[in-house]
């Protein structure tokens, strides 16, 4: 109850569309791009992979995914309408357009096929979904068998409801419930402040 309230509160408080989105798709294009790229890497798709970045926002990491996926198809979604329009420009100007996907979509319900995807990404938004157990759902739905899904955080942005390292073991458990192993989590410092690193790969 707490934790919904929590997430209400921020979705109320910072706008991802109108003048405080284009604004936060500034500021995140810069400040985050480390965390999108290093998701990337932490996936390291072969060059016919799909995948799917979750909660893309301005689209650093759809870019950085295209560009290691030329006979692939990166997806990007992204609730935000303006988000949705920040990363189809950016992957034009990449000239990424032909081998990239972007929609307005939530986790809560992804607009991709079952079991299409080689890997799911989630940078700084998993806090931000709505219902967490549907996202889960659906970001296993659209796994293929062994396929991967990397999720980073800040850990500021962890909810303060519940302790971190409790939130960390609760979302290590949740993908553990839907046949994911997932690898010991880590934290990593990047340029926004210090993030938990989970990977974890789909056994069904
Ligand atoms: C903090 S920004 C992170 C954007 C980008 N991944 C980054 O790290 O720079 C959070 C993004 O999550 C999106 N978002 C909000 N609710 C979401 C949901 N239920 N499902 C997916 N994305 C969501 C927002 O529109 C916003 O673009």
């Amino acid at each position: 109850m707490a934790y919904r309230f929590l997430v209400d509160f921020v979705n109320r408080l910072v706008a991802w569309d109108g003048w405080r989105g284009r604004i936060m798709a500034t500021v995140m294009a810069r400040g985050n791009a480390d965390m999108e790229i290093a998701a990337v890497e932490l996936v390291n798709p072969k060059t016919d992979a799909n995948v799917v970045m979750i909660g893309c926002g301005p689209g650093v990491g759809v870019v950085a995914g295209a560009r290691r996926t030329p006979n692939g198809m990166v997806i990007g979604l992204d609730p935000s309408a303006l988000m949705v329009g920040r990363t189809r420009t950016r992957c034009r100007k990449a000239q990424v357009e032909h081998i990239t996907r972007i929609e307005q979509a939530a986790a809560e319900s992804l607009p991709v096929p079952d079991h299409s995807q080689d890997a799911v990404v989630s940078v700084n938004n998993i806090q931000l979904w709505n219902d967490r157990a549907i996202g889960l759902d659906e970001c296993v739905r659209v796994l293929a068998p062994g396929g991967e899904i990397v999720v980073l955080l800040h850990t500021w942005a962890i909810p303060d409801a519940v302790p971190d390292d409790e939130w960390v073991q609760q979302l290590c458990a949740d993908l553990s419930a839907r046949d994911v192993s997932v690898e010991p989590p880590e934290t990593r410092w990047f340029l926004s402040g210090r993030a938990v690193v989970l990977v974890g790969r789909s056994v069904k």
